[in-house]
């Protein structure tokens, strides 16, 4: 049988990511390829260098679908917002203009949605029933909810007001580097974040991932959650594994 493939691509604001997927057991097939965000981030530059990163990946069949996952609401392939990229993304209905240049489907999905879509398939959330919070820290916070294993899309969760400031910028890894945090100072900023979180929302559990999870055990014991709080496991792939299986799926009807 012909293996199940797409390709996955990760759009941030410093590195644009992408690589060739088996979509059914969530490995990459070859290298990852990783290149440099465009300077001011425009819709075309971007497009252009997706382009190009699609031609350096592993050959694979002139259909094959594409995801790209990206740092913004994405409502029915339009983006919707831009808390950490250019604004020239506000109501740009990217999967067309994306399909239209690579010429074949291609689907977009908000990043943190689709990292928690690889960790429910195949990493930290595989077989967990209930509320499960993906979080993902990094320049911003990202979420994603899921009840049963559905996603609800487009959570913005990282956005929650907590003494009066979006507190994406107190919690995100961004704030521990920019004002220099120790990880004792920075977990009791995720430790407000979190007891929010779970507060609001009584999740069955919680995943932190983003890069600095592969950090974990120097922050995660630091906190007291009431629910179970885990560390991602597919790291910084996530997001390239879930744009993929995502892909796959709304080609496939899989
Ligand atoms: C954006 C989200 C995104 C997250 C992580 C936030 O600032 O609003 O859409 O998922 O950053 O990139």
């Amino acid at each position: 049988m012909a293996k199940k493939i797409a390709i996955g691509i990760d759009i941030g604001g410093t590195g644009i990511k992408g690589a060739l997927v088996d979509v059914k057991n969530g490995e990459m097939i070859g290298d990852r390829v990783r290149v440099e965000t465009p300077e001011g981030g425009s819709t075309d530059d971007i497009i252009a260098t997706v382009k190009a990163l699609i031609k350096k990946l592993p050959a694979a069949p002139a259909d094959t679908p594409i995801g790209i996952c990206f740092p913004a609401v994405v409502q029915h392939g339009v983006t919707k917002s831009a808390a950490n990229i250019s604004k020239k993304w506000i109501g740009f209905d990217a999967d067309k203009a994306f399909t239209k240049a690579l010429n074949r489907e291609v689907h977009l999905v908000n990043d943190a949605d689709a990292a928690g879509l690889a960790e429910m398939r195949f990493g930290a959330g595989r077989a967990e029933r209930g509320l499960v919070i993906m979080t993902t820290l990094g320049t911003g916070i990202g979420t994603a909810l899921f009840f049963d294993q559905k996603l609800i899309p487009n959570a913005e969760l990282g956005h929650i007001e907590i003494d009066g400031v979006d507190y994406e910028s107190m919690a995100a890894f961004s704030a521990k580097e920019r004002e220099d945090l120790s990880w004792q100072q920075w977990a009791e900023r995720l430790q407000k974040y979190y007891s929010t979180l779970q507060r609001l929302f009584s999740p069955d559990m919680i995943i932190v991932g983003g890069g600095v999870s592969k950090q974990h055990e120097e922050f995660l014991p630091l906190l007291d959650i009431d629910c179970e709080i885990v560390p991602a496991e597919m790291r910084n792939n996530a997001g390239i594994l879930g744009a993929a299986r995502l892909a796959f799926r709304l080609a496939n009807k899989d």
